[in-house]
C-alpha cells in the first residue's frame, strides 16, 4: 500500500500480482522482481497520459509491422517514420534498451556465419565473441542470453557508451553508431545522461500517442481480447 501510495507509476503492477498473492507462481515471483528492479533503477519521470485502450483484435502476423533487431538504419528510420516518428525520435527511443534484456535468439546470426567475409558481425567488439559461450549452437536453454547494457538494472546512458565500443547487442542498436545519420545522437547521448534524459522523456510521452484507438478496450486480461 505504502508503494502503491507513493508511487502511482506501479499501482497498476503491484495491484495485479497482488491478486495472486495466496498462490504465488514463478511468474508472479519474476514480475514482482522486475517491480523491485525498477524502483531502485533511477532514471527519468514523467506523467503517463492515460486514457489509452487496448485494441479488439489480437493477431500474432500483426507484429511483423515491428522493427527487427536484424534492421539497419534505413529501414529502422522507414519503420519510424510510418508512425511519424524521426531519425532523432527513433535514436532517443532505442535508449530503452538500458534496462534490457535479450534471449540468444535475437542476436545468435551475429556470432557464426554471419557474411561470406566474416564468421562473425565486423561491427560487433572482438571481445563479445564470449557470447558464443552464452549462446552455444545448439542452445538447450531457453533462458539463456545477455543484458542490452553493463548496468542493466540501471536506467542510465550507458546503452550508449556501449554502442561507442562495439558493444551494441543487436544489430539494429549497434547499426546506430555505424551510420552518420544516428551517430552524433549517440555520441552526444554517451556524453551526456542529463540530456538522454531530457529528450527520452519527450519521446516516450509522444511514442504513448502513436496509433491511439478511437473504439478499443479495457481488457480484463491484457493477453486476450475481452
Ligand atoms: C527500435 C526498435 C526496437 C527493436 C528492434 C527492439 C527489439 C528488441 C528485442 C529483440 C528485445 C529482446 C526480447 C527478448 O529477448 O525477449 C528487446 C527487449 C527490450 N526492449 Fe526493445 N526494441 C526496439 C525498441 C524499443 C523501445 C523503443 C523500447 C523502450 C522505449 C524498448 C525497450 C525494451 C526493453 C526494456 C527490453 C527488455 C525486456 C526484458 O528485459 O524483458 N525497445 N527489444
Amino acid at each position: 500500500m505504502y508503494l502503491t501510495a507513493t508511487c502511482p507509476d506501479i499501482m497498476f503492477s503491484v495491484g495485479l500480482i497482488s491478486m495472486y498473492m495466496t498462490k504465488p507462481t514463478k511468474l508472479h515471483l519474476q514480475a514482482a522482481k522486475r517491480i523491485l528492479r525498477y524502483l531502485k533503477s533511477g532514471g527519468p519521470y514523467w506523467n503517463v497520459l492515460k486514457g489509452r485502450k487496448d485494441g479488439r483484435v489480437w493477431k500474432a502476423s500483426e507484429t511483423i509491422n515491428l522493427p527487427a533487431p536484424t534492421f539497419n538504419v534505413s529501414q529502422f528510420i522507414q519503420s519510424f517514420s510510418k508512425r511519424g516518428l524521426g531519425v532523432k525520435d527513433m535514436a532517443t527511443l532505442s535508449g530503452g534498451h538500458t534496462p534490457g534484456f535479450s534471449h540468444c535468439s535475437y542476436f545468435e546470426a551475429r556470432l557464426r556465419n554471419f557474411s561470406s567475409l566474416h564468421d562473425t558481425d565486423p561491427s560487433m567488439n572482438t571481445e563479445f565473441a564470449r557470447l558464443r559461450k552464452t549462446c552455444p549452437k545448439p542452445n538447450k536453454d531457453p533462458n539463456a542470453g545477455q543484458f542490452l547494457d553493463s548496468t542493466a538494472s540501471v536506467f542510465d546512458n550507458d546503452y550508449y557508451k556501449r554502442l561507442m565500443v562495439g558493444k551494441g547487442v543487436f544489430g539494429s542498436d549497434q547499426a546506430l553508431y555505424g551510420d552518420y545519420r544516428t551517430r552524433w545522437i549517440v555520441e552526444a547521448f554517451a556524453k551526456d545522461q542529463s540530456l538522454f534524459f531530457k529528450e527520452f522523456t519527450a519521446l516516450i510521452l509522444k511514442l504513448g500517442n502513436v496509433g491511439v484507438l478511437e473504439n478499443g478496450e479495457v481488457r480484463l486480461n491484457c493477453r486476450v481480447v475481452n
